[in-house]
Formats: structure tokens, C-alpha cells, sequence
């Protein structure tokens, strides 16, 4: 089998792209699938920040600029998650040339089931190629207008490079509005909902400890939701031994809030 190449795009910045390519990525490997996630926001580039690979000196910058190879630019992340980094630095991005992704791409997917692309928001030259190598493209959207809008456009940009948008994730959810959101957001694009992300802030303190939500927290509302769709996507049963509880009890609240951790 082939791996099967997802981008995760959306038009609009800071919508979720990057917490979407880490915890799906994450709960994919989780699954036991072979998933390997490369940020391909090679300008403002923040998967490495979320797992602690800052300080790698090979990232996918040096590979775009021709100095190094990919496979010395692939890092161990956790559940057996594989991991390509970009850099941090103004100079690596300057030097980058992202047309250099096709063909690094042959590489990226030997031996994979899948291969998650992290995109920057714009639809600049550097948004353009991630769509262009990916077999789907999944959008991630909030549900305000703006994010929608641009949803819209990156759809058709998508549809314009030959590609096919799988399904949206609606990320930030309001859970009392559900069914409203996900028909109005499918209507609105086009598209099937693929899963909906609640509000969690659980996201927050697992990025700054370094950790993906599904593995710090895999109780928590957003992680039971991105261990769903990495179930749908994997077509695997849901792991009810990762997450348990679809709702924190408050027991388990209280026993967080004293103890820390999961
Ligand atoms: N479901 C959620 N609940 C709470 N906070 C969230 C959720 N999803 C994302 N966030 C927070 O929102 C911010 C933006 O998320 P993220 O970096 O994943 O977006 P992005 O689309 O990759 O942004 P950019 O376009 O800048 O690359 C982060 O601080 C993240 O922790
Ligand atoms: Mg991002």
C-alpha cells in the first residue's frame, strides 16, 4: 500500500492547522499507522516549537536549499510519529526553495500509510505547493465568516491544481450549537464535516509542555475529537482505550488541577 498524502490547509491564519497536523499525526501513529508530518509552513514555522524540535540543525529548510537530505531531516516524535521540522531562522526560509518539495515527496512516503503536510495560511507560492503534492487536502476552519471566506478560496485553488478537498475540520466549536455549525459549515463550503474540535484548553497547556493533547490529555474534549478523526481517516475503530470518557468528570478535573498531568 501507498501512503496517502494529506495537506492540511486553510486560507485564514492561526485557525488550527498546525494543532490539526500534530494530534492527527500523533493519533494516527497512536493507531498504529505509519505517519510522518512535515511542516510545510517553512516561513513561520512552529510543528518543531510544539514537540521540542527547535534545536535540530537539519530541518526541511536545509533539504529545500539543497544542503542535506530528507532522510537526515526526519526526527523521532512520539507514538513512533515521524517528524520533519522546518527552521526557525530568517536565513534557512530565504534560501528555501519550496518547488524542491515534489521531489522530496517519493522519499517522504516510502514505507508510510500516511503523510500529514502542515501548510502556511496565504495562498502564497510557498501555500501553492503543499496543495499541489497532496492526494486530499483536509481544511481547517472556525466557524466565523472570515475563516469560512477563505476556506472557500483555498477550496478552489485546490480544485484548480487537479486536487480534491476531503472533508473540513471545524476547530474552536461551540458544542451547544453542534448540528447548526457542521450543516452550515458543509453547506457553506461544499464539503462534508469531518469532525468538529471543541474549545479545549487543554490545547494550550499540552503545547507548552511540549506534548501533542492526544497523548498529555487523551481524555480531553479536543483529543477524544482528533482520536475520532484519525479513527475515520485510518478507518479503524475508535480507541476506546486511549479515551475512555468523552467528558471529563469532575473528579478527574479535580485530580488534574491537584496533581497536574493527565
Ligand atoms: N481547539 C482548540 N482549543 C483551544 N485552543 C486552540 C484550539 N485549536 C488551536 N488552538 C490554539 O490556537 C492557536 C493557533 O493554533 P495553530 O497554531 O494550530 O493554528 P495555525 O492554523 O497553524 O496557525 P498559522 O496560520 O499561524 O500557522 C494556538 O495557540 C493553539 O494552541
Ligand atoms: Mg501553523
Amino acid at each position: 500500500m501507498t501512503a496517502r498524502v494529506y495537506t492540511i490547509a486553510s486560507g485564514k491564519g492561526g485557525t488550527g492547522k498546525t494543532t490539526t497536523t500534530l494530534n492527527l499525526g500523533t493519533a494516527l501513529a497512536m493507531l498504529g499507522k505509519k505517519t510522518i508530518i512535515l511542516d510545510a509552513d517553512i516561513g513561520m514555522a512552529n510543528l518543531g516549537l510544539l514537540l521540542g524540535l527547535e534545536k535540530c540543525k537539519i530541518t526541511l529548510h536545509e533539504v529545500l536549499s539543497g544542503s542535506a537530505k530528507i532522510n537526515e531531516a526526519i526526527y523521532d516524535g512520539p507514538a513512533g510519529l515521524k517528524v520533519v521540522p522546518s527552521g526557525l531562522s530568517l536565513k534557512g526560509f530565504q534560501s528555501a526553495r519550496p518547488d524542491k518539495l515534489k521531489e522530496i515527496m517519493t522519499t517522504i512516503i516510502e514505507g508510510m500509510d500516511f503523510v500529514l503536510i502542515d501548510a502556511p495560511a496565504g495562498i502564497s507560492k510557498d501555500g501553492v505547493i503543499p496543495l499541489a503534492v497532496a492526494d486530499s487536502v483536509i481544511l481547517v476552519v472556525n466557524p466565523e465568516l472570515a475563516s469560512m471566506a477563505d476556506a472557500l478560496k483555498t477550496k478552489a485553488l485546490t480544485e484548480m491544481l487537479g486536487r480534491s478537498v476531503e472533508g473540513v475540520v471545524l476547530n474552536r466549536a461551540e458544542l451547544e450549537k453542534t448540528e447548526i455549525n457542521r450543516n452550515k459549515v458543509s453547506e457553506l463550503l461544499g464539503v462534508k464535516v469531518l469532525e468538529m474540535i471543541p474549545e479545549d484548553a487543554n490545547v494550550r497547556r499540552s503545547a507548552a509542555f511540549k506534548s501533542p493533547i492526544v497523548i498529555r490529555a487523551p481524555k480531553s474534549p479536543a483529543a477524544v475529537a482528533f482520536l475520532r478523526l484519525a479513527a475515520q481517516i485510518a478507518g479503524a475503530k475508535f480507541p476506546e482505550n486511549i479515551a475512555k470518557a468523552e467528558k471529563e468528570g469532575f473528579v478527574d478535573r479535580l485530580a488534574r488541577s491537584i496533581f497536574g498531568g493527565k
